[in-house]
């Protein structure tokens, strides 16, 4: 079975480095023509893409791909192994990747869609086993990698917080590691401690992801956060190469950011503005390692200073678990609120606004503001869906078994809601 158009055209797009009007214009058809074709089949103005433009696409792809192959021999081979940590197929930091392997994972991801929209479903993972290990809070993480291992075949063992495990009883992360690998066929980790998930790594030869470690990384979150601006830039014709990314908030504890300003420091020529209260400013080593890749970094206190001319605004929660007990910042005032008086008063309609949740909507609490839920500028529930086939896609590489995706979905026998949310606006998902 051949590759969906969807995946083919969004795959050549990326590759190729080229918006979709630009995109358009070099294949010679219409931008509409174009966005029909990219549609899901569900929808009622998805068209087919006439066959020989198809031939057209891959012979353009192909001599791409081929001169870049040419160029990087080195970075041949499975992606499982080309992002492995000394020889394992873990995922701990966004360090593991270069943009061809990024590139090539949101490649397996697109072909995720039609199972994580419920319109096929696959069991390439039938029998295996995931352990979902969170000695932390977490809503999202764990359910969505849980989720993911599911919608491939394969089902999820949970355990929460301290309290109950044997580390409670004082067994190390070694011990705790070595016995969850004899029963489990992949483990997902999340642990208050930096450099802990990279220790459950080293006592397994089993696939570990990092769901977050302390306050180091998060990978699987950036990913899907790289993806989400990528698909984001697609609808709105905008490429990330030399586009002006804001991140908010809390960047001296907040992982998420950490993870991606790494991972979106592989692309070129971005302009990075870093706003944070006073003493939460992004550690100075990660500010080093994204600027000897020569992006543009600006640090400021003030939204008004550094939100005009954004195309992404990221905002994070102030992470106050994580504060030492002499630290005495109050975190957000008002001034640092991102909502629509400020997004409307220094930023351009094609802004998008992103926050990798949970967001503080509790009284004074001055996190992402609930005032832009109906504004389709706010990308939120868009990033959180593109968890599943991200997610997903994290599996099957690591599991070697993304090439049997496309031959392994058959349809699914119920129909999901049109629009998963209520406030959902009309291309919420769909391109
Ligand atoms: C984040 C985390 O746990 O790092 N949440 C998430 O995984 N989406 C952010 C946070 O807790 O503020």
């Amino acid at each position: 079975m051949s590759i969906s158009q969807q995946v083919l055209l969004r795959d050549a797009m990326r590759r190729l480095n080229l918006t979709r009007d630009v995109f358009a214009t070099r294949i010679g058809v219409k931008r509409r023509a174009l966005d029909s074709w990219l549609l899901p089949e569900s929808s009622q103005e998805f068209r087919r893409m006439p066959e020989v433009v198809g031939r057209f696409v891959t012979e353009i792809v192909e001599n791409d791909t081929l001169m870049e192959k040419y160029a990087q021999s080195a970075q041949s081979g499975p992606l499982r192994d080309r992002i492995a940590v000394n020889g394992r197929h873990q995922l701990l930091s966004v360090d593991q990747f270069t943009r061809e392997s990024v590139e090539d994972l949101f490649r397996v991801a697109d072909l995720m869609q039609p199972i994580a929209r419920r319109q096929k479903v696959s069991r390439v993972l039938e029998g295996a086993v995931l352990a979902n290990l969170f000695f932390e809070a977490s809503t999202r993480t764990r359910v969505s990698f849980g989720a993911a291992f599911c919608r491939l075949g394969g089902s999820v063992c949970d355990t929460t917080g301290f309290t109950f495990s044997s580390m409670a009883k004082g067994e190390s992360i070694y011990d705790t590691s070595r016995v969850i690998s004899g029963y489990v066929d992949a483990m997902v980790v999340r642990h208050p401690e930096e450099g802990s998930v990279a220790e459950f790594a080293r006592a397994t030869n089993i696939p570990v992801v990092n769901g977050g470690d302390g306050p180091g990384e998060h990978p699987s979150q950036a990913l899907l956060d790289l993806y989400t601006i990528l698909t984001e830039f697609s609808r709105l014709g905008k490429l990330l190469d030399g586009s002006h990314i804001v991140l908010t908030g809390d960047l001296k504890y907040g992982r998420t950011v950490h993870s991606l300003i790494k991972l979106l420091s592989l692309y070129r020529g971005l302009k990075f503005t870093l706003i944070s209260p006073p003493g939460l400013e992004m550690p100075d080593h990660i500010i080093e390692q994204a600027g000897a890749r020569g992006h543009d970094i600006i640090q400021t206190h003030s939204l008004k200073d550094g939100l005009p001319g954004a195309d992404v605004i990221y905002t994070t929660r102030v992470q106050k678990e994580r504060f030492s007990a002499e630290e005495q910042v109050e975190g957000y005032t008002e001034d640092f609120q991102i909502n629509k008086a400020v997004i409307d008063a220094y930023c351009d309609n094609d802004v998008i606004v992103m926050h990798p949740l949970p967001r503080d909507s509790r009284e004074g609490a001055h996190d992402l503001s609930v005032d832009l839920n109906e504004d389709s500028r706010l990308a939120i529930f868009r990033q959180t869906d593109n968890g599943i086939p991200v997610r997903m896609a994290i599996f099957a590489v690591l599991m070697g078994v993304e090439g049997q995706i496309q031959h392994s979905m058959r349809d699914a026998t119920w129909s999901p809601p049109s629009h998963i949310g209520p406030d959902d606006s009309v291309f919420h998902g769909l391109d």
